[in-house]
């Protein structure tokens, strides 16, 4: 029988829209995003989500890490749900488009539905993550982590900003502290939509990315302990200047992670200096320390480079260099159901496409511990993101929002 909702496509318009005025909240003078995770901005963006899911009449639940799900009730409830999703905060300096297109595109699906009066057999549900960017909050995907078994929610409810205030105190303080228990129900799939964040969809021009993995992520805190003295009365070979051996050892790192593997990444994207004057040595660096790699050897491989070069400066220069874990993300493969669901959806809507594996990360990577998953990635402008002139394409976005809208069709059947 020929499927009845084989013809149906979002609504380009609406979808743009969406985005535009969601983009309002928190908008930069440059045109980008500042709504980070648990400030004002991020409860405006959650409101309106919040309000735009129930005029299409979904239930709301929040649980006790603000995560939020939306519900399409389905034909059959009793079938375990098809999910989608991803997160509404940005980076400081963050674009229109890094995490809220993929809620977005979510949303576009079920107003298509509604609009078109499609019940699917299984139930839909739409998912907010709390703290996927970990810029305000580290580590990123903190709400997905916990939901998904990863970490305790007393660890995710301890995670402070660099002023001291929790996620959990924040959670309270915007009215998001849920009360449902943040526990993974059964899901039969789940797809998150999102620009790719790099330039190969856009050079090569295909329009869109048939996920199949995220490659793995270590964060480190690199601490530079030193001696605090005057900037002009002491001489050169008196000091231990924390700040010598930070550039010794990023100068080395920096070579080694490049000589290895055209794949691997190292971004120190964070520098604290304390006591933090002009005149004085000082007595402590901190280092925000992102290294990847696709495969775990490789990621092992920088690892060890970051130990042993951080013992090797330690011995040359006399400033104590420590080296604090902070997370680690190793890479994962999605399954392969979900991949031909979107390759699938892909080749019926004819755009085209190459499989690829993500260099950012984001909430599948823990929902896949607990779910079947992948994703969709559509180009955005120079492959730029974290930035707030991020862009991307109204008929790009349009086309994988339709992929979204397949892949879930099939998964959740009429
Ligand atoms: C999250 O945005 C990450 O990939 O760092
Ligand atoms: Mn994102
Ligand atoms: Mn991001
Ligand atoms: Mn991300």
């Amino acid at each position: 029988m020929e499927n009845p909702a084989q013809n149906l496509r979002v609504d380009s318009a609406r979808l743009w829209n969406s985005l535009m005025e969601i983009a309002e909240i928190g908008a930069t003078p440059a045109g980008g995003c500042n709504r980070q995770a648990l400030t004002d901005e991020d409860r405006e963006g959650r409101d309106l989500f919040v309000r735009w899911c129930r005029d299409i009449g979904c239930e709301i639940r929040v649980d006790r890490m603000g995560n939020i799900f939306a519900r399409r009730p389905g034909a059959d409830n009793s079938s375990p749900a098809v999910i989608t999703g991803s997160h509404l905060d940005t980076q400081p300096t963050g674009g229109k488009f890094d995490g809220v297109y993929g809620v977005l595109a979510g949303l576009e699906v079920l107003r298509t539905l509604e609009d078109n009066g499609i019940r699917t057999k299984a139930p839909l549900e739409l998912v907010v993550w709390t703290n996927e960017e970990g810029a305000r909050f580290s580590p990123a995907m903190v709400g997905s982590g916990v939901w998904a078994g990863e970490f305790s929610l007393e660890y995710g409810h301890s995670r402070a900003d660099k002023s001291g205030i929790t996620i959990g105190e924040e959670l309270e303080r915007i009215g998001y502290l849920g009360t449902e228990p943040v526990l993974p129900r059964a899901i039969k799939a789940s797809f998150e939509a999102h620009i790719e964040q790099g330039p190969i969809l856009e050079k090569q021009e295909q329009v869109i990315g048939v996920v199949t993995g995220v490659q793995g992520i270590r964060w480190y805190d690199v601490i530079f302990h030193g001696m605090p003295c005057h900037a002009g009365p002491t001489p050169m070979e008196d000091r231990r200047d924390p700040v010598q051996a930070l550039s010794m050892l990023c100068e080395r790192l920096y070579r080694e992670v490049r000589a290895y593997s055209e794949d691997a990444r190292i971004t120190c994207g964070d520098l604290r200096a304390a006591p933090g004057s002009r005149n004085t040595v000082p007595e402590e660096v901190v280092l925000a320390l992102d290294l990847r790699h696709p495969i775990p050897e490789g990621l092992n491989h920088l690892h060890g480079s970051l130990y042993r070069l951080a013992e090797q400066v330690q011995e040359e220069t006399g400033t104590r260099v420590e080296v604090r874990e902070e997370w680690y993300s190793p890479p994962v493969a999605f399954d392969e159901n979900c991949i031909d669901a979107v390759s699938r959806a892909v080749q019926t809507l004819g755009y085209s496409n190459r499989r690829m594996v993500s260099g950012a990360g984001h909430d599948s990577v823990y929902v896949s511990r607990v779910a079947p998953v992948s994703m969709i990635f559509v180009p955005c402008e120079g492959g730029l993101s974290h930035n707030e002139a991020e862009s991307a394409e109204p008929g790009h976005l349009e086309a994988g929002c339709n992929v979204l809208l397949h892949a879930m069709l099939k998964a959740a059947e009429l």
